[in-house]
Order: C-alpha cells, then structure tokens, then sequence
C-alpha cells in the first residue's frame, strides 16, 4: 500500500536509535540510556503541589474540552511570566498547546511552503528539519562562531528570496549554547532588514548555569518574533504534553499569521484540560525546585566535560544551559562516521548516546550528544566504560 512521499523525511535521531539499543537488551545487554532529555526519567521528579493541582483538576471534574486557544487563567500566568522575561504580551497574544512540539508544528504548517527555505542554526534540534521538510520546505544551517555568537556573513549569505524564517534555541539542544543579548539583537536586526519570522525557542530559559538568561522579549521591539515554550522541562512536566506560543504584541508582521495559527488549534480541538489547570500551579506556585535541579545539574556538568577532555580523542566544549553536552570525536580511521562510532560504543559497552549528524550533517558530523541528566554515579560509569572504549579503540 502507497504511503505519503512528505514523511519521507520525517526524522528524530534521538528516538530512532532505541532500536538499536533494544537489541542489544535482548542480547542480555544493559544500556546505560544517555540519549533521550526527559529529566522526569532520572532523579527530577513532577513537584507534589502540581502533581495535587492535576489530580484535584481531574476530581473537580475538569475533564472536558476546553476553549481551542487555551485555558484563560493559564493564558494569563504565561503572560505574567513571559511578559517577565521581557516579551510584549496579551493573553490574546498567547495560544496553549501539547507542547512546544505542537506548537512549533502549527507554525511551521503556517509558514512553510513547498521550496520555501528556514533557517536554523546548527546543529539543530531534530523536529526543526523533520517539519520544514513535512511541509515541503528545505531546512538550511548557518554557522555558529566558536565564542558561540552567530557568524553573520554565513547566516546572510544563505538568505534567499524563498527563505521565510530564522529559527532559535537559546540555550540550545544539543549544544547547551546560550545567546546572550548581542547575539540576539543581531539576529532580529538580520530578520527584520530580510522580513523575516523569528521563531524562538525558550524551552531550557530556567536551567543556565554561569550567565544570567535574556529572553527574546528583551530586544523584540516590533520585530515579527514568535515565541515558544513549556513545561516540559523547567516544570518536570515531560509527559503531560503543554506548552504554548506567544506572538510579540508589538509585531505589524504577525496579523495573517496570527488569524491562521488558531485555525489549526481549532480543528485539533483544545490541549488537555487539567494538565493546564496543572500548569497553572506550576507558574504560580513554588519555584524552588528549578533552584535544586539547577545546582545538581551544574554540579553533573562539571564533572563530565572534565571527563569527556581528559579523554584520547574527544573535547567538548562547556555548555551554559540545559542539560546536553555535544562532544567532537576524532573519528580518525577507527570509525566511518559519527553513528558509526554511537552504534560501536553501545555495542561494546552499552552506553547509549546520540549521532551528531542526527542533529544536521553540516555542524553536527564528528560529533556526539550526552544527556548528562543521571545521577553522578550513573555518569561515572558511563564516563568510565566510554574512556576504556576509547583507549581500546586507539590501541
Ligand atoms: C529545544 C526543544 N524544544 C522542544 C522540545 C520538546 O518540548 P515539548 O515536550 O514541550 O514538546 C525539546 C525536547 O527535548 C527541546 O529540546
């Protein structure tokens, strides 16, 4: 039976590569998973006030299909939040969604076309290529500068008459790169000279570690930038699926777009009632538990880029957010590629990462990804098996 040529290039590196590890399971092999960022997985858990505002959500019978644009009362804690942070926003400007990865497919349905061009920076996160592609359209990285701002003249020069958007991750997966206030500034004043979309995630704004975070919102001014986050991460929320976009109240370039977005929300009906309920809670309530993950999560970053450069044949550079190091390996003549080299590792070891190439070939070749999420003896072990694969390997 004929199925559609446009999932063709539907990929997601970080999940295909499991099958390689349940294999290797039924071998009677144990992984040692460092692929896939769920912190909720590890020692981060959901905090009891939002997992009690989700159950009561559930025993006051808020179980029923809600407005397609999101709770009201949620609308209104994302714009205190974001408005925070520095973004011009109304709840009118702000769309609830299953998360971010809803809401970035929405967007991108809205704005791609076929031949159009968006542009990311690379390495990517995965879903960024695997919807433009969906939609018809052609992903194109440009070049980050090793002191982690964007290299201009590259990202210029790749503007074309069909390119439509230019998209962020700030700090970025896989990279754990965080653009500071410049960086961003830059970014915006290339978008608007070329009217262009600025689509930005800010899914990791809570977990940076050495500087302090600028959001978006802070150098927007009238600039067409859309905004999108969640719960996922900051609120140990990964299963419940929310999160939302939020159109920069200042933009003249957004109507269309904004009129067509909800369109898309209305035919998939609304996001799930009482994990917004829940959501709520989780801007409103405590906050001390980002505090905690921030400080056990640095301490676990320290501890493996140390490893990782004490090691033959890899550097890494030191991330200042989320929870991803990008390692390069030299893949010399002991391996052909980067997934070559992820597929021996856990075949001889069981230690399960990511390809690089999995997260865009241009940048991310010759490069691997570690979830340093596990606790630090997990990760000791890990680092220890990894380092004997290496010396072996070199032998
Ligand atoms: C940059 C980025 N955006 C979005 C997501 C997915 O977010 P959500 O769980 O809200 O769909 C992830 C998950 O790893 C991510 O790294």
């Amino acid at each position: 039976m004929k199925v559609s040529d446009r999932t063709n290039g539907v990929e997601y590196a970080i999940r295909d590569i499991i099958l390689h590890a349940r294999k290797y399971e039924s071998n009677g092999g144990q992984v040692i998973y460092l692929n896939i960022g769920d912190p909720v997985k590890y020692d981060f858990k959901t905090p009891d006030h939002i997992k009690s505002a989700l159950i009561n959500a559930v025993k006051d019978n808020k179980n029923y299909y809600t407005d397609s644009e999101g709770l009201p009362e949620l609308k209104k804690a994302v714009t205190e939040k974001e408005s925070q942070k520095g973004m011009s926003v109304t709840e009118d400007d702000v769309l609830i969604t299953n998360g971010v990865s809803e809401g970035l497919d929405m967007i991108l349905a809205s704005i791609v076309d076929p031949n159009s061009e968006v542009l990311m920076s690379g390495p990517y996160y995965p879903p960024y290529s695997s919807y433009v592609k969906f939609y018809g359209g052609k992903p194109v990285e440009f070049r980050i500068n090793e002191d982690g701002r964007p290299d201009l003249e590259d990202l210029i020069s790749k503007i074309t008459p069909r390119t439509r958007a230019i998209c962020i991750i700030s700090p970025n997966n896989p990279t754990g790169e965080v653009f500071d206030r410049k960086s961003l500034q830059q970014l915006i004043d290339v978008a608007a000279e070329h009217n262009l979309y600025i689509i930005t995630d800010e899914i990791y704004d809570k977990i940076v570690f050495d500087d302090q975070f600028t959001g978006i919102g802070k150098v927007s001014k009238d600039a067409p930038v859309i905004l999108l986050n969640g719960f996922s991460k900051s609120y140990l929320m990964t299963g419940w699926r929310c999160g939302y976009v939020c159109f920069n109240s200042n933009a003249s370039g957004l109507d269309e777009l904004r009129k067509n977005v909800p369109k898309l929300a209305r035919v998939r009906i609304s996001s799930n009632l009482p994990v917004q309920v829940a959501a709520v809670e989780a801007l409103r309530g405590p906050q001390t538990h980002i505090i905690d993950m921030v400080e056990k999560l640095r301490k676990r970053r320290d501890y493996i880029v140390k490893r990782l450069n004490a090691m033959e044949g890899i550097s890494c550079r030191i991330p200042h957010g989320a929870f991803y190091v990008f390692p390069k390996v030299n893949l010399d003549r002991y391996w052909e590629d980067d997934q070559q080299f992820v597929l021996d590792l856990l075949s001889k070891t069981g230690v399960l990462t990511v390809q690089g190439s999995g997260f865009g070939k241009a940048f991310g070749s010759s490069h691997f990804r570690i979830v340093y999420l596990p606790k630090e003896e997990v990760l000791e072990q890990a680092m220890d098996k990894l380092e004997f694969f290496m010396h072996e390997s070199y032998k």
